[in-house]
């Protein structure tokens, strides 16, 4: 298969960037899915910065003092599109970002975390897990939302607390295990749009989420049906069928023209699927940079409206209305 394109990602840092370095060197390996395309800093002193430039990465630098919080996330934000960045990784990143910023890269912006959450947000994790006993610490790599350090946890790391640890020496082991498990989360993360049981499992969710579904195999593969004996298949999912490259759902169209319509029109979302395409089914292909999942909503949606029971749309339609 080809190389799927990288995925863009700037890094954000306030202090030494081992973190940075981990992702940075794992991104230099071979098949790597993603490159990082900034460091950017609210210290100009960060040693992340002088390691980022050594590597030929670029940089961007500005102090928050003195400055509005939503003005210096505004500045950091026009940094990272400026640099074509499609996620932003914080790592150990120093400044509470604002709702604003958070909003605009949500579910495209991570962070690790040094504990096991929803253990110790916040500050001073190590120390308060000591302080507790606690038999291990670790760390998490969690997605960003307003609230500090609780979006959806990605991947932990456990890491043995020892008798004689001091916050210190127990830093330094867990940023061992934060080098590994931040570059492997992130890499899955990137890659997820291009994941088959990813893609599938988001289809079922908007698939399932309609009335009266239920999902079944058919001709080997998943698909989703009108729930009960006689009811109808609307949708199918296709993983790499006859040759093809695409990921795809296989959605009903009102017939030839409009599956030709379709393609002619955006030949990068649509295709004729090998049997089903002589039916008037058109391929919708899931596994690229840019899958528009309201698209795919809406066609799940429509073509569950073809073959539902008239009792089941008026519902719907009423509901909608409503
Ligand atoms: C890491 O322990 C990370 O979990 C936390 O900040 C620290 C950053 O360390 N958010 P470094 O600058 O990557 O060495």
């Amino acid at each position: 298969m080809a190389d799927l394109p990288k995925a863009k990602v700037a890094v954000l840092v306030s202090g030494t960037g081992t973190n940075m370095a981990a992702l940075l060197y794992a991104s230099r390996l071979p098949g790597a899915p993603y490159e990082v395309v900034l460091v950017a800093s609210n210290d100009q002193t960060a040693g992340a910065l002088k390691l980022a430039s050594a590597e030929g990465v670029p940089t961007f630098a500005l102090s928050h003092k003195g400055m509005d919080r939503a003005d210096h996330d505004a500045a950091m934000d026009t940094a990272i599109r400026d640099a074509g960045a499609d996620y932003v990784a914080l790592a150990g990143y120093m400044r509470i970002l604002g709702d604003g910023i958070v909003g605009k890269w949500a579910g495209r912006m991570i962070n690790i975390h040094p504990s096991l959450l929803p253990l110790y947000p916040g500050l001073k994790t190590h120390a308060r897990a000591i302080e507790a006993g606690d038999s291990q610490a670790g760390t998490s790599v969690h997605l960003v939302i307003p609230e500090l350090d609780s979006g959806e946890v990605l991947g932990q790391v456990a890491v043995a607390i020892q008798p004689d640890d001091t916050p210190e020496t127990l830093a330094e082991r867990v940023k061992l295990a934060e080098h590994q498990l931040y570059p492997r989360i992130l890499g899955e993360y990137v890659s997820r749009g291009y994941d088959a049981d990813h893609l599938h499992s988001q289809v079922a969710e908007l698939a399932l989420a309609l009335p009266e579904t239920e999902e079944r195999t058919s001709h080997g593969a998943p698909a989703f049906k009108i729930a009960g004996k006689s009811g109808k298949f609307f949708a199918h999912f296709s993983d790499r069928h006859h040759g093809v490259q695409h990921i795809a759902l296989l959605a009903k169209t009102s017939g030839q023209d409009e599956l030709l319509q379709l393609i002619e029109r955006d030949p990068d979302t649509f295709f004729k699927p090998a049997y089903y395409g002589a039916s008037g089914w058109v391929g919708i292909i899931l596994n690229r940079a840019d899958c528009d999942w309201d698209q795919v909503a809406h066609w799940l949606e429509r073509s569950w409206a073809c073959v539902a029971p008239k009792r089941l749309t008026r519902l719907r339609k009423a509901a909608a209305e409503f």
